[in-house]
């Protein structure tokens, strides 16, 4: 990708994704990673299973899916990253603040999304020593509490983690990022696959897909509503800028509604993939199904353990779900280094640098929340639960509040109309109308609800 080239609508030398493959590859690469195999069950864990998902599910269809529309859009018109996008839109008005943070909340994300994605790391090799080879989960537990209670060992990982996916973004758009995610997705799912058969078959197991599928209302307060909200902006990667600096990328040729409707879909099925992984082993092993983040790595142990060729699985288990998570990380990191190098001019290296050095000194504290800064609280929270809270809660959410009033109340339905539909090639008008009154009124609405009621206003 060239650094300055911020300026013209649509600059030639600006890369992008090669192929339409390539385009959902990349945002399907964005979307699914430890949202789907880490925080969607422990989140469903601690919320009370059925429930939570269904109301997971409607804040992604009413809030998630019309913000991650609309970011395509905004990005691949102006084709220039989250901050210069709005810029261009309007010019010399503040809306571009929606994209500086994003670029925050993007950099917060990655603070404490690189430590579990070390602790996932550090499982490919913990995993091939045999220590996870049990299925006794109060092993795997005092595994997981030995791993991230050191200092160094975790530190390590969140370091290397980052150097890795550093290095990815200097190499570049199409090459880097489309290249990994492409052969990746496919061979995860195999894998969440024969997961989930061997968990669907342990005795016991239907305990758990009840707790998945026969939804309990009583557990849903306002509190949960805004933790699901969250989740689905965080699964979709919305809210925050990546989907609009990834569109940037985007072809011009690229529908874009049929684009996210596919990621989106994709992108719950691995979930609840997931979820079937975990929760039948959760029961067939007695783990406490609200153990909150440290949920994946007692049970995924507890399910290989059970099957032939186990610890083989295991290890391959981990080792794919690293790469997710790299996949992930790239679209992060993304949104901060296409701010710096083409807007402030920074060389893409330099930015890169710059984010990534960043990145590791911030999130060494969230790191360090398991360990010697256990108890140095902000608000009740430690480093760890600050960032998840603050970018679950209010940054994404606000952002994508912003994103759906800027384009429909600022742009307008001709503007969705006319880039939604590549300039009238694709015969889309009335799925644009639709959407044009779902983010004119009920996503805002709904979001501004979700934010009040969780913030305990009624
Ligand atoms: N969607 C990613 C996941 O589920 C996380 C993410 C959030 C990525 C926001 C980019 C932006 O793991």
């Amino acid at each position: 990708m060239n650094s300055n080239s911020s300026s013209q609508t649509k600059p030639p030398s600006r890369e992008g994704f090669s192929t339409n493959l390539g385009v959902i590859a990349a945002t399907l690469g964005s979307a699914v990673g430890l949202g789907n195999i880490w925080k969607f069950p422990y989140m469903t864990g601690e919320n009370g299973g059925a429930a939570f998902i269904f109301v997971y599910l409607i804040c992604v269809f009413l809030c998630g899916l019309p913000v991650m529309i609309s970011e395509l859009i905004i990005g691949r018109t102006t084709h220039a990253n989250a901050v210069g996008a709005f810029k261009k839109l309007a010019p010399k008005q503040p809306w571009y603040m929606i994209g500086v943070s994003g670029a925050l909340c993007a950099f917060l994300i990655m603070a404490y999304y690189s430590c579990v994605s070390g602790w996932v790391f550090s499982y490919i090799f913990k995993a091939a020593s045999g220590a996870l080879t049990t299925t006794d989960p109060t092993k795997t537990t005092e595994v997981f509490t030995q791993a991230t209670s050191t200092i160094w060992s975790p530190l390590f990982w969140q370091w290397l983690i980052l150097f890795l996916t550093g290095s990815i973004i200097v190499m570049g758009v199409s090459k880097g990022i489309e290249r990994i995610t492409k052969t990746l997705m496919p061979i995860l799912f195999v894998l969440l696959l024969i997961c989930d058969i061997r968990a669907l078959t342990l005795p016991g197991a239907s305990e758990g897909l009840k707790f998945l599928f026969n939804p309990d209302f009583s557990k849903i307060t306002g509190g949960v509503i805004l933790a699901a909200l969250g989740l689905s902006f965080f699964k979709l990667s919305v809210g925050m800028g990546t989907m609009t600096t990834y569109g940037s990328y985007f072809r011009d040729d690229q529908n874009i509604p049929s684009t996210a409707f596919k990621v989106m879909i994709s992108d719950t099925v691995v979930s609840m993939m997931a979820g079937m992984a975990i929760f039948p082993a959760v029961f067939a092993y007695g783990v406490k199904a609200d153990v909150g983040p440290s949920l994946l790595f007692i049970t995924i142990p507890t399910v290989f353990s059970s099957m032939p060729l186990g610890t083989f699985f295991m290890i391959l288990f981990f080792l794919l779900s690293s790469l997710a998570t790299v996949g992930a990380m790239i679209s992060l990191i993304e949104v901060p280094v296409a701010y710096l190098s083409e807007e402030l001019k920074l060389t893409r290296t330099k930015a890169a640098i710059l984010t990534v050095v960043a990145i590791a000194l911030v999130g060494s504290t969230a790191t360090l929340s398991s360990s010697v800064l256990k108890d140095t609280l902000i608000a009740g929270r430690n480093f760890f639960d600050t960032y998840s809270f603050l970018t679950d809660n209010i940054l994404m959410p606000v952002g994508g509040l912003f994103i759906t009033i800027f384009i429909a109340w600022k742009w307008g339905k001709e503007n969705i109309l006319e880039k939604g539909s590549n300039y009238g090639q694709l015969d889309n008008t009335s799925l644009l109308t639709n959407f044009y009154h779902i983010v004119k009124f009920v996503t805002p609405i709904a979001i501004i609800l979700v934010l009040l009621s969780g913030f305990g206003v009624f």
